[in-house]
């Protein structure tokens, strides 16, 4: 591929990138590929089906109760008696069910995700197949994946994160019963979070005849791009899976892609080119073509294309393979930080896990959709898929919505954290799972810089980071490359990290001038890869103190030794002012981890040049373990598990969001035990100034020093119950208001839905939010009331939560208390029926409220 070697060129230190992606399939062609959503499409063959539906599932070894269930053998064979299968479709998280159990960590959200899960799938292909080859595509599977048709071995993929191909051709019968058996193992995985158990992503089946476009077979780029015209560039693998040379014609078709993903206009097509492919071989054809007018994806306008390939023989068109891409330029520096399209672009990011909350680790469209508008909606521009390679939805979510991705690759090497890290797998595995996220993910334009991995032990490794560093650039010199270092000086000292593009520092900016001025440094553009890690509870105050009953106060002052609030993270961030932007750990809280209730020891990994903070840690954690918290899950989130903003998302949405008029006064005003004593004020506010009422007198006007405050507190009024007000001024005009207001007694639910019509297909999501109100409306902030779901209609329950890190109420109970005035159930249609259904939340002594979803 030459042109890629000449970007290769292009890189180091200040890289200029045209690149572009996307992709798309042919309507033309095959018009319903993708069952779950169809406005969501990913690059592939045009004859490629949703292979999620009836399968068949057996778990053994541990079971969720604790016991142990004895594993059969030959649970692959095709005489093998599956009719006492659960049945069901994919995405699938066997563990998500629970129970909780106390007697299992938080760290993995004290869920029974440990197990042997054997999934089985009777189907048949027509006889007309005969001839085609035929593929499984796992999105994702938790992990060791072990894949057999017809009783016949076909192969294995045991990182769960990544996407992988499975070739049935050798095996499969078409016209007749076909028997496919997977088997997950994840006893032999240990994880720092909730990892989930299952074929948690979309598995797909994919026809295509011998010869044709390999998997992830196509590669983008834009290597020359101006306001007139766009070069884009294609590399092209055929695969000839037949016994005979052939000749083969390829030749693309580019298409501008309209919002709904739809091929709109032809843009451009590359010439017809002759391809000579040896029998059983494949080839790279690399083509060009030039875009007039090109219309860049940015983050503002995700404006994207489609390449059409498709491969002829004898006049015949034989392969049809769609590319969905984008047209844009990227560069780093560390002078001008980073530039999207010529212009900078501060990068206002979010590490994430990738648990849904309630709806545990399997993929869903709307649920991750309903994550990204929340985050999009507080300013933020780039996610972090905080520590693996993302479900693919994620990646066309973020082309679709104009998010930048940094795609992680590993949260371990050679050395692990726990005793069954990826580790185990990376002497045979890592260059595989390199180049398998690499393939999949070079096309998609919000993918931006590759991560070799985050905080790994052998971080001052400087042969083994080289060496991945490599690997990726090899199959794409396009993106920089970065690693998330959380040693001030590991990477660093040893000179791993001079194998990076982009600096990643996580928490450790204490010696950053330091390395600004070590000549091996000076140039490398830098970004706060892990930032922050304050923790709070969603609607929890205390006074005097952060910490109480499993809970830590939302005035937002506490974080982890390693952490700081965002306010601090802010003025760091200023000091650097050329560094890229910052990623907040994390947007939402997530399954696991629930630190500083998590007695998990890798946390003293953040330590390790400190020894005396070492051992501080070391004894908490020895309380903890013997004090064995109920928290399930994380405090990091600046939204909570439930999808319900905690006061920490105005800091972001002022600081990020300086143009909208944002104010946000906390705590809420319903403090009877508070009469008389002093009760802090702090507000959040896009505003340089705010004026502060209680029950209509002022208590003060308050300035922020730029650069130096990031809230405004008035740390001595007096409680009273009544109203209490924040006006905020910009450049000396009203800019936004704020109040909260003590409350009558609590009379009333208050259901809200995110979506009220949603489609039948079975995945499609609504999230309905129920407040416990007074008569007036307002909300009653500590109420606890028990709610009731019920649904009248063609709709199902699908999940419930509250946001609650210490609540052991299985997420699929129809009953749940609110937590701090609030609860979600999550709902969706019954599957294939239309009409509408009417969601009704109820709670003893409170009037009920009921939403009404339309099924389209
Ligand atoms: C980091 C780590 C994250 C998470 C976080 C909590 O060191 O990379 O995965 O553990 O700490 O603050």
């Amino acid at each position: 591929m030459k042109v890629l070697s000449v970007m290769n060129m292009i890189m180091k230190r200040s890289i200029f990138l045209g690149i572009p992606f996307l992709f798309m399939l042919n309507l033309m062609i095959v018009p319903t590929l993708f069952a779950q959503n169809k406005s969501i499409v990913r690059m592939g063959a045009t004859d490629t089906q949703s292979f999620d539906e009836n399968w068949l599932f057996s778990r053994y070894g541990l079971q969720s109760d604790g016991s142990r269930k004895e594993e059969p053998k030959n649970l692959e064979s095709e005489n093998y008696n599956d009719t006492a299968w659960q049945k069901l479709d994919l995405p699938h998280d066997w563990a998500i069910t629970g129970p909780f159990r106390s007697d299992l960590t938080g760290e993995t959200g004290k869920l029974p995700w440990k197990g042997i899960g054997w999934y089985r799938k009777h189907f048949t292909i027509p006889a007309t197949d005969a001839g085609k080859q035929i593929f499984v595509d796992f999105d994702g599977a938790m992990a060791y994946a072990k894949i057999w048709l017809n009783g016949k071995y076909v192969g294995t993929w045991p990182y769960g994160y990544n996407s992988f191909r499975m070739d049935l051709t050798p095996f499969i019968k078409p016209g007749q019963k076909n028997i496919i058996a997977v088997r997950l193992d994840t006893e032999s995985w240990d994880s720092r979070w909730y990892p989930g158990g299952g074929i948690y992503r979309h598995v797909w089946l994919v026809k295509t005849n011998p010869v044709h476009v390999g998997h992830w077979g196509t590669y983008i780029t834009t290597p020359k791009i101006t306001a007139k015209s766009a070069t884009v560039q294609l590399a092209v693998t055929v695969d000839n899976a037949t016994k005979k040379n052939v000749t083969a014609k390829v030749r693309t078709v580019l298409f501008e892609l309209d919002k709904n993903n739809t091929p709109k206009s032809k843009a451009a097509a590359t010439k017809e080119s002759v391809l000579e492919l040896k029998a059983g071989a494949s080839a790279v054809l690399e083509s060009q073509a030039t875009i007039a007018n090109p219309k860049r994806w940015d983050i503002k306008s995700p404006n994207r294309y489609v390449a059409q390939t498709t491969i002829s023989m004898n006049g015949k068109v034989v392969d049809t393979y769609n590319t969905p891409f984008g047209i844009r330029t990227i560069e780093f520096s560390a002078t001008k930080g980073f530039l999207l399209n010529g212009q900078k672009v501060e990068i206002k990011g979010t590490c994430n896990h990738h648990d849904l909350g309630a709806l545990g680790a399997a993929i869903n469209t709307s649920g991750l959709k309903r994550q990204l508008k929340m985050l999009q909606d507080m300013g933020c521009n780039s996610l972090r898929t905080s520590h693996n390679v993302p479900a693919p939805e994620l990646l066309e979510l973020a082309d679709q919505m104009g998010f930048l991705v940094w795609d992680e690759a590993f949260d371990t090497w050679k050395v692990g954290k726990k005793k069954n890290d990826y580790n185990k797998i990376f002497d045979e595995w890592h260059k595989k799972d390199l180049n398998a996220m690499v393939h999949r993910d070079r096309n998609h334009p919000s993918v931006f810089i590759w991560s070799i991995g985050n905080e790994v032990p052998d971080q001052q490794n400087v042969a083994l980071t080289k060496q991945l560093a490599d690997i990726v650039r090899k199959e794409d010199p396009t993106r920089p490359v970065s690693n998330g270092y959380n040693d001030p000086d590991g990477g660093r000292g040893s000179g791993a990290a001079q194998a990076m593009d982009v600096m990643g520092v996580n928490y450790f900016f204490s010696k950053q001038a330091q390395w600004d001025a070590d000549p091996r440094y000076t140039n490398m553009p830098t970004l706060g890869s892990e930032t922050a890690s304050t923790v709070s509870s969603r609607g929890e105050y205390f006074f005097g103190k952060e910490y109480e009953n499993w809970q830590i106060s939302s005035y937002d002052t506490a974080h982890p030794g390693w952490g700081c609030t965002p306010d601090e993270q802010f003025r760091t961030n200023a000091k650097f002012p050329n560094m890229l932007g910052e990623y907040v750990w994390t947007g939402f809280d997530y399954l696991g981890e629930p630190t500083p209730y998590n007695s998990d020891e890798t946390n003293l990994l953040n330590f390790r040049s400190d020894p005396s903070k070492i051992a501080e840690l070391e004894k908490k954690l020895e309380e903890l373990r013997k004090s064995n918290p109920p928290s399930r899950s994380s405090y990091f989130g600046i939204i909570d598990l439930a999808g319900f903003p905690k006061d920490r998302f105005y800091s972001y949405q002022s600081k990020w969001r300086p143009e909208l008029p944002v104010a946000h006064i906390f705590p809420h005003w319903n403090w009877k035990e508070r009469i008389g004593l002093v009760t802090p004020v702090h507000v959040y506010t896009s505003g340089d100034e705010a004026e502060l009422f209680l029950n209509g007198k002022s208590l003060g006007r308050k300035v922020k020093t730029p650069g130096i405050d990031f809230r405004l507190i008035w740390n001595d009024v007096v409680y009273t119950p009544g109203e209490l007000k924040v006006v905020c001024y910009k450049n000396g005009k009203e800019w936004a208001t704020d109040m909260v207001k003590t409350t009558g007694k609590a009379a009333q639910l208050n259901a809200s839905a995110d979506r009220s019509v949603i489609t039948d297909d079975g995945s499609d999501l609504s999230f309905i939010t129920i407040k416990v109100t007074d008569k007036d409306g307002l909300m009653i902030p500590r109420s606890n009331s028990l709610i009731k779901f019920s649904i009248e209609g063609a709709g199902e329950i699908v999940a419930t939560d509250n946001g609650d890190a210490t609540s052991f109420v299985p997420f699929q109970s129809h009953e749940r208390q609110a937590y701090n005035g609030m609860a979600l159930v999550i709902v969706k249609a019954k599957k294939g029926q239309k009409g509408q259904f009417k969601v009704k939340a109820e709670s003893e002594g409170l009037s009920t409220s009921f939403v009404t979803i339309k099924i389209k």
